[in-house]
């Protein structure tokens, strides 16, 4: 039998960047699914029950099914993302599947593209970049696509966790002030303490200029911007959501900005990427990005890499060092 027929195999629906194709290649058979995988085919690829380690991307549908089809040998599905609400981490940990995620490296590059989204929506870019490429520029004019200050603007932000936090730091910067509804457990970093204040979420909705969302998807949090809270915002303000698409209802949101019941959007993610709703394309105060919150060359290199030390700590029989399940570890057999 030749070395090469021994090696784990490590399946990646999408190619990996560098570093992680040669991390993995050194210790394993990397195998490049190529496309966004439906529920099927991923199945049927794990089917083959040769797979060790799956890389999936962040919409890629790792149910129950998809585990059983990867059997006895999958024992690790390390994700090249932080969010992992497409993993069914009940099924992985019953099964004693480790799965892992790549936090703290897309901080920043997120919090980034949420104030780029913010800038962008408040001050109307969107809407005068489409006027001057209409030739509708004739002129500089008093009262041509007038916008939100940020001084003294107050951001909400809904979920305070690492990015929420970034944000907060970026937006002060700016003169905003900054307000947060977040789970009682939240560890505000000691550089923001005395800077921001926390409030309830629905106080937060009816005062803030500008609501940012950086809430995980999860049960809880599936449509919380629903037409009830899009109703209880002021008609000057403008949401942010870097999250995951659906956080907001996305139909919801379609009537409120049509309706002008609130200023404008900016959206990085979609309920149903890469689909929009219907409408949204047509909403001249959405400033809309194809998820590339953590879209810079540096960050998803620094993804790659953990992703990879992820699952090479997989085939290693260690705990891989960003572990969401740490339980399915125990009682594996070795
Ligand atoms: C993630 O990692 O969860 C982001 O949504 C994309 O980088």
């Amino acid at each position: 039998m030749s070395v090469e027929a021994v090696r784990p195999v490590v399946l990646c629906t999408l190619p990996l960047p560098a570093p992680a194709p040669t991390m993995l290649g050194e210790r394993a058979a990397v195998r490049v699914l190529g496309r966004i995988p439906a529920t099927e085919e991923l199945v049927a690829e794990l089917g083959a029950g040769d797979v060790e380690v799956l890389c999936p991307q962040l919409n890629d549908p790792v149910t129950a099914a998809v585990l059983d089809a990867g059997g006895e040998r999958l024992r690790g599905v390390c994700t090249y993302a932080v969010g992992y609400n497409n993993i069914d981490i009940a099924a992985a940990t019953a099964r004693g599947v480790v799965v892992a995620n790549t936090p703290g490296v897309l901080t920043d590059a997120t919090a980034d593209c949420a104030l780029g989204l913010l800038l962008a929506a408040a001050r109307r870019l969107r809407e005068g970049d489409a006027l001057l490429r209409a030739g509708g520029f004739t002129g500089w004019e008093p009262d041509v696509l007038l916008g939100l200050d940020l001084r003294d603007a107050l951001l909400g932000v809904v979920g305070f966790g690492r990015i929420g936090q970034g944000l907060a730091r970026r937006a002060l910067a700016c003169g905003m002030r900054v307000a947060y509804a977040a789970r009682a457990s939240v560890v505000v970093e000691s550089d923001l303490a005395g800077r921001v204040e926390a409030m309830p979420f629905h106080d937060l909705v009816e005062s803030c200029d500008v609501l940012s969302l950086h809430v995980p998807l999860t049960d809880s949090t599936r449509h919380l911007v629903d037409a009830a809270v899009l109703a209880r915002m002021k008609s000057t303000a403008i949401l942010v959501n870097t999250a995951r698409g659906p956080v907001v209802d996305e139909a919801a949101l379609v009537s409120a900005l049509r309706a002008g019941q609130i200023a404008g959007a900016g959206l990085d993610v979609y309920e149903d990427e890469p689909r929009t709703a219907p409408g949204l394309i047509d909403c001249p105060t959405a400033v809309l990005a194809p998820h590339l919150g953590s879209a810079t060359v540096r960050t998803r290199a620094a993804m790659a890499e953990l992703c990879a030390s992820n699952a090479l700590a997989v085939l290693d029989g260690r705990l891989p060092p960003h572990c969401v399940n740490p339980e399915a570890w125990t009682g594996r057999p070795g």
